[in-house]
């Protein structure tokens, strides 16, 4: 992986300040699955849509392939899912022949440029919890409507800022509050089909679990490597923060627009 991808992994995963812990991620998160958005979320979004067996999804950024492998298990479609962590690749490929899936998903190890950068043309593109991996809002809906063919879909479930709240951490630079977001994520003229905004307790509940998977599975390495105790547990510190101002400042939302 060249510097600048895992800038964009790093960053995504909100460990800017820490690249160190890049190589340790998948054990720190080997008993997590979705590493961001909430799966069953998406897979509400796209039902009524009509998305089933004749379409074909690309999920950017998929990570372990939690969000690519419930829609391949509930609503039958294809999907195409990219992400640069090797690791969390080879997780998503378990998982979709655990699930027996497997036939549906293809999953791929690369920057979601390779995608983006490609021929493939998709039903539906996917933005996932990937923060400004692809720029601002109207960037990323820039950037993933150049896969969709006019007619499909873009999803991005991500986070909003509220009204007169600056960005509460430098990650955060590139947020705004929800009108300047609607805005920009419609400033290509697709058209905004649908909008979920998450409730607080529910990324509350969320984000308390993954923590404790963590917390859990940090012990036990450090147990094993006491000299990695220094930069777990600042890791650990770091996510808490991270957790703190996505449970208490910014607004959840999944965001669904038909392509112009
Ligand atoms: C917070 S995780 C979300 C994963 C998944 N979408 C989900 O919701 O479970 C962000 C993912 O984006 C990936 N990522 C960030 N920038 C990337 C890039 N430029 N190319 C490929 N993958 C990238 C990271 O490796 C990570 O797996």
């Amino acid at each position: 992986m060249d510097e600048a991808l895992a800038k964009s992994v790093a960053r995504s995963m909100d460990i800017e300040d820490q690249p160190e812990v890049l190589s340790l991620l998948p054990e720190l998160l080997a008993d997590v699955d979705a590493l961001g958005s909430e799966p069953g979320v998406i897979v509400d979004a796209l039902r009524p849509l009509g998305i089933g067996a004749d379409h074909v999804i690309a999920d950017l950024g998929c990570g372990k392939g939690s969000v690519s492998i419930a829609l391949a298990e509930s609503l039958g479609c294809r999907v195409v899912g990219i992400d640069a962590m090797e690791a969390f690749i080879e997780a998503a490929g378990r998982s979709a022949e655990a699930q027996g899936v497997a036939d549906l998903c293809d999953f791929r190890v690369g920057p979601i440029d390779e995608l983006l950068g490609g021929s493939e043309r998709f039903d539906v593109a996917i933005c996932a919890s990937i923060g400004d991996a692809l720029g601002d809002a109207a960037r990323t809906v820039g950037h993933a409507r150049t896969i969709v063919r006019s007619g499909g879909l873009i999803v991005i479930d991500d986070v909003f800022l509220p009204d007169d709240t600056p960005p509460p951490a430098t990650a955060y630079s590139t947020y705004a509050d929800h009108a300047t977001t609607i805005a920009r994520l419609t400033s290509h003229r697709d058209v905004l089909v649908s909008e979920r905004i998450q409730p607080h307790a529910e990324a509350d509940a969320q984000n308390a679990a993954i923590m404790a998977a963590v917390r859990k599975r940090a012990t036990t390495i450090i147990s094993g490597r006491p000299e990695l105790r220094e930069p777990i547990e600042r890791y650990l510190r770091a996510q808490e923060d991270e957790i703190d101002i996505l449970t208490t400042v910014t607004i959840g939302a999944t965001w669904v627009l038909r392509r112009a």
